[in-house]
């Protein structure tokens, strides 16, 4: 009988029942379990993956913003506050270098104090042939000063506001004037910044807004403010950067004064104040008192602004003092309110805009205005101006001239000095014609 036993399998033979069984016969089930034995692996990574994200998501969670008590996340935000905060506090030119293309929040006018473009209010001198009084200083000391003085008077009754040309400033003096305040202001922000400080009496000021301390929306302007008097003892305080500045500041702040005064004694003869020989030593008194007079330089830069319809480079406001001399760049800017209505001052090359401030408001008792003004901000250029304050001696009395009161002209304001207003404008907001109101009486 034939038995058959089953072979003995040697070595090869396993290889090539393998090879048959395996890997000819079933090769769907080799790369089935390839392919179970990558993707475990894959979705087992993906797992620890997930596992880790959500380790990582739990302990930001706990540690981040679960534990923080409300207390925290006010402190967080204030901090940010805080930052952006000091960011504005260094000033529009600052945040301009840094690059920017929209207003932040901080300049945002609420939508009633917008110098809207558009506003029917707003009329163009060019447009409408509506333009500033021009007082011709020349003619004013010549034959035809009697009808100049005319003319003055009626630009300091009715608008506040004047364009004297023919000064008699060297147009040098001008131009170099506006080339050092430019160059100032593209010193590195931290030459510029030596001369911050918050001290309303220092001899030299570096600043933003309008009052940088106090102000909820600040304006697009940064200002390097200049104490005049006396000149050689301010000027060694002056920044010592451009190296021209002291020098050319200097000459430009002593021929404005000159200026101030000349103006002064027509002012005063337009009121009938000087100029009759009866009154000569009061007369000499007067210009006296004002030859030792305050003078404070303030120079502005507005830097361009990407919406010039939310902001102002300085919001409606009237001077403290006698008269400003204002110089301006070609860059229009300049508005002022005339019969309820926001009037475009257009920039005459080397001429000063000379405005009544609240002080000859006062003296003159109400008959020459210190009117209120504003500056728009320009999209394209940047804008450089200079402020010129005149007034009597920081610690004299104004009052309004006994002269000038009468039956008719009863007395309509306090007394008032310079230090008054100082403290006036620390203590609050110094918006609109606040100060001249508080010293008005009735
Ligand atoms: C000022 C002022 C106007 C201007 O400095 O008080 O009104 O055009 N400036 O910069
Ligand atoms: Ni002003």
């Amino acid at each position: 009988m034939n038995r058959s036993v089953e072979p003995i399998l040697g070595d090869s033979q396993i290889r090539k029942w393998f090879v048959k069984n395996l890997l000819l016969f079933r090769p769907p089930l080799l790369l089935y379990y390839i392919y179970m034995h990558q993707n475990l692996l894959i979705i087992t990574q993906f797992i620890s993956f997930l596992y880790s994200l959500s380790l990582l998501s739990l302990q930001h969670f706990t540690f981040g913003y679960c534990t923080m008590s409300p207390a925290m996340v006010m402190a967080a935000k204030t901090k940010q506050n805080d930052n952006l905060e000091s960011q504005y506090q260094k000033g529009v030119k600052h945040l301009c270098e840094n690059g920017i293309n929209k207003v932040p929040k901080k300049y945002i006018l609420p939508v009633s104090d917008r110098p809207n473009m558009k506003d029917r209010e707003l009329i163009n001198v060019k447009k409408q042939n509506l333009k500033l009084p021009i007082i011709d200083f020349a003619e004013l000391q010549g034959s035809n000063r009697p009808q100049v003085l005319k003319s003055l008077a009626n630009a300091c009754e009715q608008y506040g506001f004047f364009q004297l040309v023919n000064h008699g400033i060297p147009s040098d003096v001008i131009s170099s004037m506006i080339d050092v305040s430019t160059r100032f202001f593209e010193l590195p922000f931290e030459e510029r910044a030596k001369y911050m400080s918050s001290d309303m009496q220092s001899p030299v000021r570096y600043g933003t807004s309008f009052n940088q301390n106090k102000d909820d929306v600040f304006c697009w302007r940064d200002f390097l403010k200049l104490m005049c008097n006396p000149i050689s003892d301010v000027v060694p305080h002056w920044p010592s950067s451009p190296v021209d500045l002291r020098r050319l500041m200097a000459t430009y702040a002593k021929e404005t004064k000159y200026l101030f005064l000349m103006i002064m004694v027509s002012i005063l003869e337009s009121l009938g104040l000087v100029g009759t020989t009866e009154h000569k030593t009061e007369e000499d008194e007067i210009l006296k008192d004002f030859e030792d007079g305050s003078q404070l330089m303030v120079v502005n830069c507005y830097p361009p602004c990407p919406e010039p319809n939310l902001t102002l480079g300085i919001p409606p406001h009237s001077d403290y003092g006698f008269l400003t001399l204002l110089l301006q760049d070609e860059v229009e800017g300049l508005q002022i309110q005339h019969q309820d209505k926001w009037i475009n001052v257009e920039p005459i090359a080397n001429a000063f805009v000379v405005n009544v401030g609240d002080h000859l408001e006062i003296f003159s008792n109400g008959k020459y205005k210190s009117v209120l003004h504003r500056v728009s901000v320009n999209p394209m250029k940047s804008r450089i101006s200079v402020a010129s304050l005149h007034s009597l001696p920081f610690n004299y009395m104004v009052r309004p001239s006994p002269k000038l009161i009468n039956e008719e002209n009863p007395r309509g304001y306090k007394d008032t000095d310079f230090s008054s207003f100082l403290e006036y404008i620390s203590s609050c907001e110094p918006k609109r014609k606040n100060f001249l109101e508080s010293r008005k009486l009735c």
